[in-house]
């Protein structure tokens, strides 16, 4: 089988790597390339997967709410989060799925999150958002611009960097999902956890460099710490589960990921 992940840019990705990793460790003698899209010619994704005979593909920045358009079905979720990053082609009828959330949240330690709190809010917050509230969960989303919270199609809790504070205390899970702390990224941290409970879980969607400032602190204060590393494994891993019907090796594939870290 044939597999792709689409971009602009996306000479950088690891996704190549990570899930030839896992086909090897399968047995399984299938191909995975990193296709860059110029978005002039993305009204042709059609007949570029059919030319290269693509089975299934991941769909990366700037085209996962483009891609849409141009599905035959899309999963719920991935329908409310309007954005996808799985296709699954069979025959020719394309479908659409969202393993971002799904992936982030299979790399949380495992226990129930009923009160969720999220900074920022792209479309990496937005999916993850929208990921707890089809749980239950009661979100609250904390944006440094209220005008990108205005037309979100949830109900979520939106407030400002300033109420954090005041929200912080209710939360089990706080999740960075802005670029600050990202490696060569100069902008200070957010916030210092004075109000946490200490039961809380602090997640950052970055995993370079491991431990962001955001994580540092709050691991220093005997809080709970997840990087993006898992999120980024198991989003693969949860398409290429889609793709085949088969269980990826997350091991292998975690292996191969860290040794390009
Ligand atoms: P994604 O890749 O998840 O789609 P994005 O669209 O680049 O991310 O969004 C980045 C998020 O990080 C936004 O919520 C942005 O806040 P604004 O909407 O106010 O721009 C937030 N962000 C970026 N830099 C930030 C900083 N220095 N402090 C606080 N928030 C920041």
């Amino acid at each position: 089988m044939n597999f792709a992940v689409i971009g602009h840019p996306i000479s950088h990705s690891l996704s190549p790597a990570m899930h030839h990793a896992n086909f090897k460790s399968l047995g399984l003698d299938y191909s995975y390339i990193a296709l860059d899209i110029n978005p002039n010619h993305f009204h042709h994704i059609r007949d570029i997967m059919a030319e290269r005979e693509i089975d299934g593909f991941n769909v990366t920045i700037p085209f996962k709410t483009a891609i849409i358009d141009y599905l035959d079905e899309v999963d719920d979720l991935a329908l409310k989060m309007g954005a996808v990053n799985t296709v699954k082609i069979v025959e020719g009828k394309w479908t659409g799925y969202n393993t971002d959330a799904t992936g982030f949240i299979e790399s949380l330690p495992p226990k129930e999150y009923s009160h969720v709190l999220l900074i920022g809010a792209g479309g990496a917050s937005r999916a993850i958002a929208q990921g707890f509230a089809a749980k239950g969960a009661d979100v609250t989303v904390a944006n440094r611009s209220p005008e990108r919270l205005a037309d979100w199609p949830f109900e979520v809790h939106k407030i400002t960097l300033d109420d954090i504070e005041r929200f912080a205390d209710r939360a089990d899970l706080l999740i960075n999902t802005t670029p600050v702390g990202m490696t060569g990224f100069e902008d200070e941290m957010l916030y210092d956890f004075k109000s946490v409970h200490p039961d809380a879980v602090v997640a950052d969607i970055i995993y370079t460099p491991s431990m962001t400032p955001f994580l540092k602190l709050a691991d220093r204060l005997g809080l709970t710490t997840v990087n993006g590393l898992g999120m980024f494994i198991n989003q693969g891993a949860q398409s290429f589960e889609i793709w085949t019907g088969l269980k990826a090796d997350r091991t292998a594939m975690t292996e191969c990921v860290k040794n390009y870290l």
